[in-house]
């Protein structure tokens, strides 16, 4: 079979819910991996076929696994390279799978930091609009997901969780809907097309806490710090790197100015329904807390 849509950042959180939708339609999608082992387990531990999944290795910062993982590749899902090897290794593989056939590639960006001149998602949507025959970019709101893994690890144990987003919204989106909405996109349908991707609602931290409590049927409490504060729990107490916690606090800085604090209609438009809520997917998590 050829295994035609290529997933870059396949074991994230938006490629693992494609790489599912895919491997249900029967699509045998070509899974790019860094170590095939801890991608086998990543992928077993969420009940999904591994012989459906095409593996490739792909590492943004070893173009020698570039050309086995384009190999009769159609279409790609994106993500951008790592922070720290900066967008030029988005630019050359682009111009290699371009090189190779590709038609189309859907983008995952930012739905602020996509807008920001200069910045890494910035720049590689630039380079998928100059080099990609076909394009889509997607720019999602904040995960709800998050709340699962970095922000709401300390749900758990603490029956807390610590944030610099003082009061401000956010339209925190489902990634099973931003993987719908790729799902849809890759056929070039979109092309052309920003997309600006949304939940259903505004919602601050604290409205978080309390569905997540009336989930899980305990109080869970926000609790909202300084951004020299906030780094410096993370640091000492959760093992943070100061440049992770840097780059966390910049971007709630930019949530805390009103920037994420608006809906938009994309997600309804391509999937024809309501965009998940929060509630719903706190009550299919809630053994994640507890
Ligand atoms: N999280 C949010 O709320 C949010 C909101 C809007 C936009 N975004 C954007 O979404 C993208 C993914 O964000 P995330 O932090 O949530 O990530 P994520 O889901 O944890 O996914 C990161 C993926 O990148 C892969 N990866 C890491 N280094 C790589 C390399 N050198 N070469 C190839 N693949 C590599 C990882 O593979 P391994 O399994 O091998 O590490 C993993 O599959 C980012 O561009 C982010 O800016 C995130």
């Amino acid at each position: 079979m050829t295994h035609r849509t290529l997933i870059i950042g396949a074991t994230g959180k938006t490629g693992t819910e494609l790489v599912a939708l895919l491997t249900r339609a029967n699509r045998m999608p070509r899974a790019a991996i860094r170590n095939r082992q801890q991608a086998s387990a990543h992928f077993a531990k969420a009940n999904m076929p591994l012989e459906q999944i095409a593996f490739r290795e792909f590492d943004y910062a070893r173009p020698e696994t570039w050309d086995a993982a384009l190999q009769g590749i159609h279409s790609m899902y994106l993500i951008a390279p790592p922070k720290e090897l900066g967008p030029e290794p988005a630019r050359a593989f682009l111009e290699k799978a371009v090189e190779r056939g590709l038609q189309h590639v859907t983008m995952l960006s930012g739905a602020t930091t996509g807008d920001i001149e200069g910045s890494l998602l910035h720049e590689v949507e630039g380079c998928v609009q100059e080099l990609a025959p076909s394009w889509t970019i997607l720019r999602p709101s904040w995960f709800m997901q998050n709340m699962l893994h970095w922000l709401g690890t300390t749900i758990r144990k603490e029956g807390q969780f610590y944030t610099p987003a003082g009061d401000s919204q956010t339209p925190l989106i489902d990634v099973r809907d931003i993987a719908e909405v790729a799902l849809a996109t890759l056929d070039g349908s979109y092309h052309g097309r920003i997309l600006t991707l949304t939940g259903p609602e505004l919602l601050t931290y604290d409205d978080v806490a309390l569905k997540i409590s009336i989930a899980i049927g305990t109080p869970v409490r926000h609790i909202a710090l300084e951004d020299d504060e906030f780094k410096r729990l993370m640091v000492e107490n959760y093992g943070w790197t100061p440049g992770a916690a840097d780059h966390t606090v910049s971007l709630f800085r930019l949530v805390r100015q009103g920037k994420e604090a608006r809906l938009a209609p994309d997600v309804e438009e391509v999937l024809g329904r309501a965009p998940r809520s929060f509630s719903d997917f706190a009550k299919a998590h809630r053994k994640a807390w507890m």
